[in-house]
């Protein structure tokens, strides 16, 4: 049974690993070379590594893919992802050499603003604290002038500020509503500081001029950004002559766009399938949002909270057929940065960013949701027609051939038997044994 430990943090890095392997390992030693294992030899990169976070111990490696030939809005990139789901990053690179020869992928940021809060508690009449804040506003936003400049000079900045009265989902409850540019960055550092000295001048000035508010003061709950951002958008969108599809299965080019239209109107009526629909758009989005250091989470939470925007979670993408051009889009909020935070001190974020030519934060949210619309789209293609199983396995094939240990000359004859047979569990067993025997 586990006692816990006190002053964990305050240890060095190998009294950490002595303890942890010790207390929770049955082989204290392996336990304890693995994690070295996975240090890397730069020294400085290591440290860097552990000065990310807390407790750090050893390395977690994901595996870092390209996929080629994509091409957004007339330009080539080859888009880093990381990510360890074996068939993502071949689907992927298949989507956008099928789009590179139909006029590739087109793109455009509908807006960048970024909401941020502060929540706070007024007991009196909603229009008092209204001609209150009405009042004071220019003080209130004087207070962030000074670590505002720079932002501002980069074209950012405070946008809008409001109060909302939320006072009937929550009694007294209302809101300094703040809408922000953080031009290249993706700004939460910025934005929480704002919010914090609008907070602390707003609770000051309340107190000042309690005779104003009638004696009723303010009290802050927090403040803080929202990873809601439904005005933070981007749209790519690909389209073809439906005939431009090649027959599969015997469907004509109109077959084929009608069953991923299908396809498509299930996910936007219903939620079970709309949830995996996005999904495989996400895979994309995050692979990109990995390998370029932005938060997936915040991500991940700002994109699905759109999904439901309406009420209902429904499909991130759109497809439709006019005038016999076949066109697909994908519409999806993506607060993210290329400057600041993981972007300057991650080798290899600096890498990808590189890669792909150094972007600004509206070309990054560009390439991000195309990389999601391409394998929205690989994986309607797949289901509607061979299903998923097939290439899914076909990726997975290495995947199992190492869980069971398969030597490198098993693997080479594995590849080519499977080049012509379905893989599963069983079948690779199956190969092995008998290859064994051979
Ligand atoms: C698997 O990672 C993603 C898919 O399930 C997406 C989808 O069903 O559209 C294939």
């Amino acid at each position: 049974m586990d006692k816990g430990i006190e002053g964990f943090s305050k240890l060095t890095k190998a009294q950490k690993i002595e303890w942890i392997t010790r207390a929770h390992f049955k082989n204290p030693e392996d336990a304890k070379n693995l994690l070295l294992n996975y240090w890397n030899n730069d020294s400085d990169i290591q440290k860097k590594h552990d000065e990310f976070i807390e407790n750090s111990l050893t390395n977690f490696y994901m595996p870092l893919g390209v996929a080629p030939n994509f091409l957004i809005n007339g330009k080539p990139y080859t888009v880093p992802m990381v990510i360890e789901e074996s068939s993502v990053v071949a689907a992927a690179s298949n989507a956008a050499k099928f789009w590179l020869n139909r006029g590739g992928f087109k793109d455009e940021v509908l807006d960048t603003l970024k909401v941020g809060q502060v929540h706070f508690l007024f007991n009196g009449d909603p229009e008092i604290i209204h001609s209150f804040f009405k009042k004071n506003k220019p003080q209130v936003l004087e207070v962030t002038e000074e670590f505002s400049k720079n932002m501002i000079r980069r074209g950012g900045g405070i946008q809008n500020i409001k109060l909302i009265d939320k006072s009937h989902l929550i009694p007294n409850y209302f809101q300094l509503h703040v809408e922000f540019k953080t031009a290249d960055a993706m700004g939460a550092n910025f934005i929480n500081s704002c919010l914090e000295s609008i907070a602390s001048k707003f609770k000051e000035l309340a107190q000042n001029d309690s005779k104003y508010l009638k004696g009723e003061g303010v009290e802050v709950v927090m403040s803080i950004l929202s990873n809601y951002a439904p005005k933070c958008l981007v749209r790519a969108s690909v389209k073809c002559p439906v005939s431009d599809f090649i027959p599969e299965n015997g469907w004509t080019g109109n077959d084929f766009a009608k069953k991923i239209i299908q396809a498509v109107e299930i996910a936007k009526k219903e939620s079970y399938r709309a949830v995996t629909h996005n999904k495989g758009v996400m895979n994309g989005v995050d692979a990109v949002v990995l390998a370029t250091g932005n938060d997936f989470r915040a991500i991940e939470a700002g994109v699905h909270s759109f999904a439901s925007k309406s009420g209902q979670y429904t499909s991130l993408s759109n497809a439709f057929v006019k005038n016999d051009i076949f066109h697909m889009e994908l519409v999806i909020p993506l607060a993210i940065g290329t400057i600041g935070g993981l972007t300057r001190l991650h080798p290899m974020v600096k890498w990808s960013l590189e890669l792909l030519g150094n972007p600004d934060a509206k070309t990054l949210m560009k390439i991000i949701a195309v990389t999601g619309l391409a394998q929205n789209f690989a994986a309607l293609r797949s289901l509607v027609t061979s299903g998923i199983q097939k290439g899914h396995m076909k990726m997975h094939l290495l995947n199992i051939l190492n869980q069971m240990g398969a030597s490198e000359d098993h693997k080479k004859a594995a590849i080519i038997y499977f080049k012509k047979h379905i893989v599963s569990v069983k079948a690779v067993g199956e190969f092995l044994k008998k290859y064994s025997l051979k």
